[in-house]
């Protein structure tokens, strides 16, 4: 999978090098690029944002440098060979105001032909930032990430007023081969930059939950992880995915129980016997049951929605001892 992230932040993504996400693109499932929004921008002091029309607090991401960035990113595509020809640049200044970097009047083609700057490509064969001019020209991806790249990405927008991030989601995501994540800050990114893309890609604002970050890096670390994890080889042991919390399938609208490891007794607490009994009927059993007191006790909402035609027996009865009874209509034998 090759994802592609535009942010005026890019060491946000530091901890993409990390763990099973790290590992991943050493091994050539994740191909990441980030790339630094403000290098497509005009003016000297690289701006990015500007006052909001109608009037209002905070500042908006401006069109034009979102388009240009984005129009570069799915436009270097098109060039199969996808030379690395440089890192982001920094933008000016660490925080969020008008900095006062030096800025390109106009988007340099790179070796590549591509208009803008390269990115920083971390992905199958390198893990650190590129610097400027130090990549040869000629250097070219693995034939497999570029042999695999589609003709257009699909695009996410995270934003607290967009749709909620879920398994679901994830999972659906983890089936593209190609995602492009658009990082803003402020109050937004102009709406006209998601209108102008869904005319061409699939664009999904997206929300990871009902709260406000400072912008939408984090949402996209969340994300990439809850994505990269689920594709291929990712995880040593494919089950879990099957086992996770919220899993489509029979953890649907589920939340998982405790999980116990050695010693079976650690300062009086008991590891359930069950658990150490070899049974694996049992075992299952009592999983499903710690699954449901789970999400009866944390989840009630979930509860409420669990299908009831997914209920066996032995789950309605616990479910009525938790006084969470399901309407015996909609029972499925
Ligand atoms: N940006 C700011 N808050 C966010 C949230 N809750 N989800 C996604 N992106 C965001």
């Amino acid at each position: 999978m090759r994802l592609d992230i535009i942010s005026i932040f890019p060491e946000y993504f530091a901890p993409l090098d990390v763990s099973l996400i790290g590992k991943a693109r050493e091994r050539g499932t994740l191909d990441v690029r980030v790339h630094q929004l403000r290098d497509w921008a005009y003016d000297v002091h690289r701006t990015v944002d500007d006052t909001p029309y109608g009037g209002g607090p905070g500042m908006v991401m401006k069109p034009e440098v979102w388009g240009e960035a984005i129009d570069a990113v799915i436009g270097a595509s098109a060039i199969p060979s996808g030379a690395r020809s440089g890192g982001y640049a920094q933008g000016p200044g660490e925080d969020e105001g008008r900095g006062e970097g030096e800025a390109r009047a106009t988007p340099q083609p790179s070796a590549t032909g591509s208009v803008g700057p390269q990115p920083v490509v971390p992905g199958a064969d390198a893990q650190t930032t590129v610097e400027p001019g130090t990549v040869e020209p000629g250097t070219v991806e693995p034939a497999t990430v570029a042999s695999r790249t589609p003709a257009l990405p699909r695009m996410i927008v995270p934003t607290p007023s967009g749709r909620p991030f879920s398994q679901e989601l994830a999972q659906e995501l983890a089936q593209e081969p190609w995602l492009l994540f658009a990082c803003g800050r402020y109050e937004g990114i102009d709406s006209r930059v998601m209108e102008e893309y869904s005319g061409r890609l699939r664009v999904d604002e997206v929300s990871i939950g009902d709260y406000v970050l400072a912008g939408g890096e984090v949402a996209v670390l969340v994300m990439v992880e809850a994505v990269g994890r689920l594709l291929p080889g990712v995880l040593g042991n494919a089950q879990s995915v099957v086992d996770d919390s919220f899993a489509p399938g029979s953890m649907e609208n589920l939340v998982e129980g405790p999980v116990y490891t050695k010693p079976p007794v650690w300062r009086g607490h008991e590891v359930p016997a069950v658990l150490l009994s070899g049974h694996h009927g049992n075992v299952a059993r009592w999983r499903r049951d710690e699954a449901l007191r789970r999400t009866v006790r944390n989840r009630p909402e979930l509860a409420a929605a669990l299908d009831p035609a997914k209920l066996d027996k032995h789950d309605r009865k616990l479910l009525d001892e938790l006084s969470f009874r399901v309407r015996r209509k909609d029972v499925a034998n």
